[in-house]
């Protein structure tokens, strides 16, 4: 076992607390495919640009068949052992909570329940109308797009956070409370190119807590953190667990 890994490993076994990050790299090895890179592209549309309230005023049908397109592969996509082990983790760690930016509901499925959802659920609706939120595991019919609410007739989104859009308050409270009595955060599969959660490993680190990742690639934080580790989720956490 590398010796990285195996540091992990170590800290798991005896930890007490523990926060874990998460981004669309975890779901990757579900079939879920990631923002940026080559993946991130849906017919020559840049992702990030049609995940914004302007993309949804000007085209609320164009910005449903992406999502409608996403949840077809997500409809499509399980959990993978990565997602089990963050809810064993769960389980062995006392003082526990998954923070995670992916809407793919993939956690969910796998069991977590500590679990912060901070970019919202793709397969929950909300009313633009009156407001009202409905999670269905479901895609779209071409005809039904943009879908309406069933009772106020006004046109649903998605209740997912788009760019410059804020993380509801309450959620913010939920993680920004939490750090205090965390003496570790696990960040897997995020470039860290989205705020706020991006600034979370280095709100732990200005805190002297301790900071660790997964990820293939280097990121921001892959210089100053206490163990970092390239690799796959999926593989790393077959080692770990
Ligand atoms: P990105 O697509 O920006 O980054 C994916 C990260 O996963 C990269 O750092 C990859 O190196 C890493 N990765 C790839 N394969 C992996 C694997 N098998 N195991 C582990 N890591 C792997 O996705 P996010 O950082 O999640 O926001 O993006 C953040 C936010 O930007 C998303 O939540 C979404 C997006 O726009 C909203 O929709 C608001």
């Amino acid at each position: 076992m590398k010796q990285e890994i195996k540091k992990l490993r170590e800290f798991i076994l005896n930890a007490k607390s523990l926060m874990v990050l998460t981004g669309a790299g975890i779901s990757k090895d579900s079939g879920v495919p990631t923002f940026r890179g080559e993946d991130g592209l849906w017919r020559n549309y840049d992702a990030t640009k049609l995940a914004t309230p302007y993309a949804f005023r000007e085209n609320p049908k164009l910005v449903w068949e992406w999502y409608n397109w996403r949840r077809s592969i997500i409809l499509k996509a399980a959990p993978n052992y990565a997602h089990f082990a963050i809810k064993k983790l769960e389980d062995m760690i006392e003082d526990f909570l998954l923070v995670t930016q992916n809407v793919d509901n993939l956690h969910r499925d796998a069991g977590s329940k500590k679990l912060v959802e901070m970019h919202g659920n793709i397969f929950e609706t909300l009313c633009t109308g009156c407001g009202h939120v409905k999670f269905e595991k479901k895609v779209f019919r071409e005809d039904e797009l943009p879908p309406r609410c069933g009772r106020c007739n006004s046109l649903l989104r998605p209740n997912v956070v788009w760019f410059t859009e804020p993380i509801p308050s309450e959620v913010l409270k939920i993680i920004f409370e939490s750090i205090d009595s965390k003496e570790a955060i696990l960040v897997v599969g995020t470039s860290l190119f989205v705020y706020p959660a991006a600034l979370l490993p280095f709100i732990f680190k200005e805190r002297n807590k301790k900071v660790f990742e997964i990820n293939p690639e280097e990121t921001d934080i892959s210089c100053f953190a206490d163990i970092s580790i390239r690799g796959k989720a999926k593989e790393v956490f077959e080692e770990i667990i």
